[in-house]
């Protein structure tokens, strides 16, 4: 005998039983069931501190985001607090570049310096410096090249170096992000050696060689004058190998992790967030940005629910912490919300 479904729709009187659409019914269930949030705390915003007087140059294919001088910061670290943003992310943008960028960790280097300013300015800022060669280098590429290459090993003290000198101007964090082998644990030990004991190391783990980092190297001044950084960041087709990278930097001693991109690596954030406990940040980068930015532009989407969206996705995705160039604007629509 055939037996009815009583959850199917039809089966008996035509109404389903089982409705989803319950918990969808109005602003308030909705609210009630939503499994994940955003707020401003989630954000980390990135800030490009350019050597200088009296400049605050928009980057032009990031509209909203510039270069700022020293001199040119205190409104922007008001704006970031009003909006309940927690800490900021720095990239410096020097006026003299070498050949093993030397920049990077002179003790009055453009970084070093802003990490002083923001101490003074906000001391409630959560303080994270950007460590690599790229911005300093007269070649552009994240270390010091032989024969056209950039060399591993040669790398890692400038950039041991460079993390130093970072944490003894007083930034919280560093976060290394030019992919060589050892660098966690060549950062690790000449913090150590130079009492930073307590200063946590982000590692970019798993970044991947990627076309949406375009608009940052404007922005930054940072694009290899030839070639490409294929050697050492990472293959987009590989995903089990970020867990690899990530398990390396952790045994060498990083704090936490930056998986990046962000959009076109979910799956990555989702497979660090079921591998690992440690907090996951996921970086939405420059390109990313770049093209919400465009589209809105053109009048072709809603940026405000695009970007929130975007964000949202990360942290379903598994990021505990979003480093975007959003984080300002998101934060506010948040508040707004609220
Ligand atoms: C420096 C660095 C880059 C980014 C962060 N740190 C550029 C690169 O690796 O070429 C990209 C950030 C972005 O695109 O927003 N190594
Ligand atoms: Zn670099």
């Amino acid at each position: 005998m055939r037996t009815l479904d009583p959850t199917r729709e039809g089966a008996i009187t035509g109404a389903p039983i089982r409705r989803t659409r319950r918990l969808r019914r109005s602003p308030a269930v909705r609210t009630f069931v939503r499994e994940t949030r955003l707020q401003p705390a989630d954000f980390i915003a990135p800030l490009f501190v350019i050597e200088g007087d009296d400049i605050r140059h928009e980057i032009p294919s990031m509209p909203g985001q510039f270069q700022l001088s020293l001199d040119r910061l205190e409104p922007e670290l008001n704006a970031l607090r009003e909006a309940r943003i927690p800490g900021v992310l720095l990239f410096g943008v020097p006026r003299h570049k070498d050949a093993i960028g030397s920049g990077a960790f002179a003790p009055d280097g453009i970084v070093q310096e802003a990490v002083r300013r923001i101490r003074l300015l906000a001391p409630g800022m959560l303080v994270i410096t950007d460590v690599c060669a790229c911005e300093y280098t007269d070649h552009g590429h994240c270390g010091v090249l032989v024969d056209g290459e950039v060399d591993n090993d040669q790398t890692l003290p400038l950039l041991a170096r460079t993390a130093a000198s970072h944490a003894g101007a007083g930034a919280d964090i560093v976060a290394p992000s030019d992919m060589m082998d050892g660098r966690v644990a060549a950062i690790r030990r000449a913090l150590d050696e130079a009492g930073h004991h307590a200063t946590p190391i982000m590692s970019y783990a798993a970044k991947y060689a990627s076309a949406y980092y375009g608009p940052f190297r404007d922005a930054a001044g940072s694009a290899p004058a030839f070639g490409d950084r294929r050697s050492h960041q990472m293959d987009p087709g590989n995903a089990r190998e970020a867990l690899r990278e990530i398990a390396i930097d952790l045994d060498e001693g990083a704090d936490l992790i930056i998986v990046k991109p962000a959009l076109s690596y979910l799956d990555i954030i989702r497979a660090a967030r079921d591998a690992f406990d440690i907090p996951i940040t996921a970086y939405n980068v420059s390109g990313e940005y770049a093209m919400v930015k465009a589209a809105a532009r053109m009048g072709w989407i809603d940026e405000r629910r695009i970007v929130l969206e975007t964000l949202l996705s990360m942290k379903r995705a598994g990021a505990d912490r979003i480093i975007t160039y959003h984080a300002k604007e998101a934060a506010r629509w948040l508040l707004e919300d609220a």
